[in-house]
């Protein structure tokens, strides 16, 4: 590619991202839930909440906001009251309003955050926002506090336009805060996306009640202004793309179908899509990603419906059948230009499964595989981000795959463990996948593997009473006390888990079938044990790895990742460890097998690892 012109492109993207990605427009009114501590009075918090709604002293207005208060002297500590202040988008970067706090002698931030702001504010968002020192505050100066807010957000409803911010209290719940502002649980987790309401500090934005008793609707001319400069983005992306396919068409070969997405992305894009952001959402797009990835995704769930998804797939035609899973079967479809896989749902739809899925869909890991929507009629169908690469599994035995080099592996490895703890530890509600094995192992084309099929099994004991007893996993991975007893934990990933490492090494199944008719086939695992209980497996154990890999690996990184598969897949499902552990055993044994590897890949891979600050 010209440079000049990738750089062009790579700019725009970026520019495009930090449109995208960050509010445009605020709106003029929320409520902040002051949390009023001893010795604070209404002359005091008037004082520091002031704005262009509340003035010094305006108590009146206060009033007007919490009916429950009958005179300004009644205030009593120890409760909240809700203070009204404009709601606007900060430098393009987030809703919030900055006040302005005058300092009286000896304050510090922690004064002001935790108590005058009642923690509406944060320390360390004083400190980002003011340039003194946290130790030199002069008295008499003034402070920029921010205070976040939210409008909104049309995804989730549009009855909501109204919103409170409030600071958790240590004694907050989920279920107290729902129970306190008749709010229900679903609807709150909605509007904190991957918040965990047991945290006990934080802010969380609350649907809430105007002066009149009702609810504010969203208002619309938000969404609108986001979706045209939505589409103007993205069809600026589209004309650079388009004079870049026009000038390297030969070159440009294989990323043409790139250019396709966004050039037919940009006329199709309906009002619900109106926020687009970088692939990942956590990171923003760098250089090396824009260049390996589409760069550009639609970042909301959609709901498809079935005749979109029927042309798309060419009537799930057998021509388009990619797959068919423990839950249904897969097809290929370009959807709105995109490619996607559409899973077939073994189940009938339910009210439960849209509330799953949508949750779902705002789950987002670089591991896990992307839910992009749904459709619910009829049957259910789920779409997905399609990966190029195929399967781990497909990748260690398949035939016309070259074999996978070992710190390749070890990055798979580390991959999948990041994207299983994601949904282990850092997801509300947590998941727990009940079906990871090689064949669940995504691999893109950069090689980095990405989890499928998450959250499935839930919908699928959510839908089908006949299916709740049915245990849900695959034989040679599940872990002795699920098979039993149908004990459901983490540790059964864990346990499955052990056994892809097995894999990695071995490339053989989970059951490995002997090569003579007599003999029975026998699990991974034994077969491990018996050479890891020696007490020198060296030699032994080179037995087991790979012919495919040759020489060309260490046998001490080996023998870490079979020492680590013997604990995830221990017996008892205590010993085993953590996903979080793993991931921290797995990032040791990468950054030490990336030295040992040579070869353009690897430099391109730490090129990849140095920008992403890993
Ligand atoms: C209100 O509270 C502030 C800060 O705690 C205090 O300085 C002030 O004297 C109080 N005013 C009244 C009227 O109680
Ligand atoms: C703010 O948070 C801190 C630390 O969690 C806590 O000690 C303090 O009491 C909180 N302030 C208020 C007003 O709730
Ligand atoms: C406000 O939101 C931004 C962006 O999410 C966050 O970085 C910041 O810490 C928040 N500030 C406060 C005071 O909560
Ligand atoms: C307060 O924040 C605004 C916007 O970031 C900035 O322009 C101003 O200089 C800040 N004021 C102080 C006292 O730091
Ligand atoms: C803070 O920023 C202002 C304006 O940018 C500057 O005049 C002032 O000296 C800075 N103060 C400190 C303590 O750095
Ligand atoms: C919710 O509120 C009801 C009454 O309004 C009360 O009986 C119940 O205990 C509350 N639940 C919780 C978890 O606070
Ligand atoms: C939390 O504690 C405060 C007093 O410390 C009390 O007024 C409030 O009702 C408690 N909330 C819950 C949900 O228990
Ligand atoms: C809570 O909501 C229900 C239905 O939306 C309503 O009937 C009830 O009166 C509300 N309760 C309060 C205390 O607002
Ligand atoms: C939420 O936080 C609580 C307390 O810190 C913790 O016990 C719980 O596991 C967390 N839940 C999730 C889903 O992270």
């Amino acid at each position: 590619m010209n440079p000049k012109l990738g750089l062009g492109f790579v700019l725009l993207l970026l520019l495009c991202y930090s449109v995208e990605s960050k509010c445009r427009k605020g709106c003029d009114l929320a409520l902040a839930s002051y949390y009023v501590w001893r010795d604070a009075n209404l002359t005091f918090i008037a004082e520091v909440m002031q704005s262009s709604i509340l003035k010094s002293s305006d108590f009146d207005t206060i009033l007007r906001y919490n009916p429950q208060l009958p005179s300004k002297d009644s205030l009593s500590s120890f409760i909240r009251i809700n203070i009204p202040f404009p709601c606007e988008c900060i430098e393009g970067q987030f809703l919030g309003h900055f006040f302005n706090f005058n300092v009286r002698s000896q304050n510090t931030y922690t004064d002001v955050a935790y108590t005058y702001y009642a923690n509406l504010t944060t320390i360390p968002s004083l400190v980002y926002f003011n340039n003194y020192s946290e130790f030199n505050i002069p008295d008499n100066g003034k402070l920029n506090v921010s205070v976040n807010c939210s409008c909104g957000d049309s995804s989730v409803s549009k009855d909501y336009g109204l919103f409170m911010t409030y600071p958790l209290q240590p004694n907050d719940t989920l279920e107290s805060i729902a129970n306190q502002t008749n709010v229900t649980q679903e609807l709150l987790q909605r509007y904190n996306v991957g918040f965990n309401f047991s945290r006990e500090t934080g802010v969380v934005y609350i649907p809430t009640k105007d002066t009149d008793g009702s609810y504010r609707p969203l208002k619309s001319s938000t969404g609108i202004a986001v979706g045209a400069i939505a589409g103007i983005c993205i069809a600026a992306v589209a004309v650079v793309l388009l004079l870049a396919v026009l000038i390297y068409v030969g070159f440009y070969r294989n990323k043409k179908e790139k250019g396709a997405i966004l050039l037919s992305a940009s006329p199709q894009l309906s009002p619900q899509i109106l926020h687009v952001t970088g692939s990942n959402s956590n990171r923003p797009v760098n250089a090396t990603e824009s260049q390996g990835r589409t760069g550009i995704t639609v970042d909301k769930s959609v709901e498809f419906s079935y005749e979109e998804l029927a042309k798309a797939t060419d009537d799930f035609s057998l021509a388009n059948k990619i797959g068919e899973g423990g839950f249904g079967t897969v097809y290929y479809a370009e959807l709105r230009g995109e490619k996607a896989a559409i899973k077939k749902m073994d189940v009938q739809d339910s009210k439960e499964f849209f509330a799953e899925l949508k949750v779902l869909t705002h789950v987002h890991h670089l591991n896990l595989v992307r839910l992009i929507g749904y459709c619910v009629e009829g049957s259910l169908f789920v779409v997905y981000e399609y990966i190029e690469n195929g399967n781990l599994s497909q990748h260690l035995r398949g035939s016309g795959k070259d074999p996978l080099t070992w710190s390749t592996r070890v990055q798979i490895a580390l991959d999948s463990a990041r994207g299983l703890e994601y949904i282990h530890e850092h997801t509300v509600p947590v998941y727990i996948h009940r079906d990871i094995k090689s064949a669940n192992i995504l691999i893109d084309k950069n090689f980095r593997g990405k989890v499928a099929d998450f959250g499935l099994t839930k919908l699928t004991k959510v839908g089908s009473p006949s299916l709740l007893t049915r245990l849900v996993g695959t034989f040679g991975y599940m872990s002795p006390e699920y098979a039993q007893y149908g004990d459901v934990s983490p540790k059964l990933d864990v346990f499955a888990f052990g056994v892809v490492l097995y894999e990695l090494i071995s490339a053989k199944e989970a059951i490995v079938k002997a090569n003579d008719s007599s003999a029975e086939s026998r699990g991974l695992i034994a077969l491990f044990e018996d050479v890891l209980n020696q007490p020198d497996p060296g030699e032994d154990l080179r037995k087991l790895v790979d012919p495919r890999l040759g020489e060309d690996y260490p046998l001490d990184s080996v023998q870490k990742v079979a020492q680590l598969a013997k604990a995830c897949t221990h017996e008892n499902p205590q010993v085993r460890p953590s996903m979080r552990s793993i991931v921290v055993a797995l990032m040791t044994l990468s950054s030490s097998t990336e030295d040992w590897d040579v070869g353009s890949f690897y430099e391109n891979q730490a090129l990849v690892n140095l920008m992403s600050g890993r």
